[in-house]
């Protein structure tokens, strides 16, 4: 990428959203070298001025003539907006990094976690598609666990929160625990909601994203992997019970210690209740061996579902194009 002294002339659409409002913390907590920078909304939130590094933006209605000169664009908006205006800016330089699951089993669309598989993206790639929440945080856990063998199958059970479901919902679960139930809502607080997403057979929206995106991000199509996502009553940062078939037997002090030393992951004591919201690290708990088998392992991992699970992950997929590319 040809930059102007390093730096990127960038846009954010979807800048009023949660995982967007995320993505402008990022941007001046990590001092992403930005040049120009472009801040969109719907109509709703147009005219909102916005605060970043000390300059003030002010959000706009998606301009297609406004990304001539933009080297990266993040999307944070819904796959059907994501698509609709990918199409548009197709024939510019920018490179689009879309939060929405409306690319990511695309065959041609790299899927991106960078610690896992940059190497994905190439020095031609205009757009590049960041994995469903869930599926970082536990593939980020899995990467390290390869190391130790062959997996054989693996089995996860996720607690998801409100704020994964975006504004609209978390502003209804506030409601809600006030007292105020709008019509027709589902009911958040107070709540567990068994599935996530629609259902397509007995398998729901958000196990098929867990299931095949792990799959392609891992490059190992047949990995026998099973998910069963449910929403939980809890603001931020989205929970997982994880069981790890390995085809052979493992070490639990090797793997520990290979979590110790991994820069993103944190390996909890048992008993010390945390805090992830607001972090940037994968924090896994309750590491054990299975009572009967020595091949299979059980843990926790937890992580902010707003920064690992979607703009942290955006903004590192940015800054190794700018650094490296
Ligand atoms: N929330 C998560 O934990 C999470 C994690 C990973 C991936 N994702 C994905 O990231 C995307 C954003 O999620 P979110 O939770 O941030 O959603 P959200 O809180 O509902 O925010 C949606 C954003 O899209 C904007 N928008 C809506 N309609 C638009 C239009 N026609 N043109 C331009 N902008 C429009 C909204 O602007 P207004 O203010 O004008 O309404 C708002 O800025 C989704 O695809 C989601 O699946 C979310």
């Amino acid at each position: 990428m040809n930059l102007q002294n390093k730096k990127a002339n960038i846009a954010l659409v979807g800048a009023t959203g949660l995982v967007g409002v995320e993505f402008l913390k990022l941007l001046e907590e990590r001092d992403f070298p930005f040049n120009m920078l472009y801040l969109f909304s719907s109509q709703k939130s147009a005219g909102l001025k916005l605060k970043v590094k000390g300059k003030i933006y002010t959000v706009r209605e998606f301009d297609k003539n406004l990304f001539q000169n933009i080297d990266i664009a993040f999307f944070a908006t819904s796959a059907e907006e994501s698509k609709k205006y990918i199409s548009l800016i197709k024939d510019f330089k920018t490179v689009s990094i879309d939060n929405s699951s409306a690319f990511r089993l695309k065959r041609d669309i790299p899927l991106i976690v960078p610690e896992i598989n940059f190497e994905n993206v190439k020095k031609t790639t205009k757009l590049i598609a960041n994995p469903n929440c869930s599926t970082i945080q536990l593939v980020l856990v899995l990467k390290s666990l390869l190391q130790f063998g062959q997996i054989d199958s693996i089995n996860v059970s996720t607690y998801q929160a409100i704020s994964g479901a975006g504004r609209d919902a978390l502003s209804t679960f506030f409601e809600q625990a006030k007292g105020k139930n709008k019509k027709g809502s589902p009911i958040f607080y107070n709540n567990l909601i068994q599935h996530i997403g629609s259902f397509k057979g007995e398998w729901c929206e958000e196990e098929n994203k867990i299931i095949n995106e792990t799959r392609k991000i891992l490059n190992k199509k047949d990995l026998k992997i099973s998910a069963t996502t449910v929403r939980v009553p809890v603001v931020n940062s989205h929970t997982e019970v994880v069981n790890v078939e390995f085809k052979n037997n493992v070490s639990l002090a090797k793997i520990k210690s290979v979590i110790n030393k991994t820069p993103y992951l944190i390996l909890l004591p048992e008993t010390d209740p945390i805090s992830v919201s607001g972090t940037n690290l994968v924090f896994v708990s309750r590491l054990r061996k299975d009572k009967f088998r020595d091949n299979v392992i059980h843990f926790i991992v937890t992580a902010d579902n707003l920064r690992i699970g979607a703009a942290l992950n955006g903004i590192k997929i940015a800054e190794r194009i700018v650094y490296e590319k």
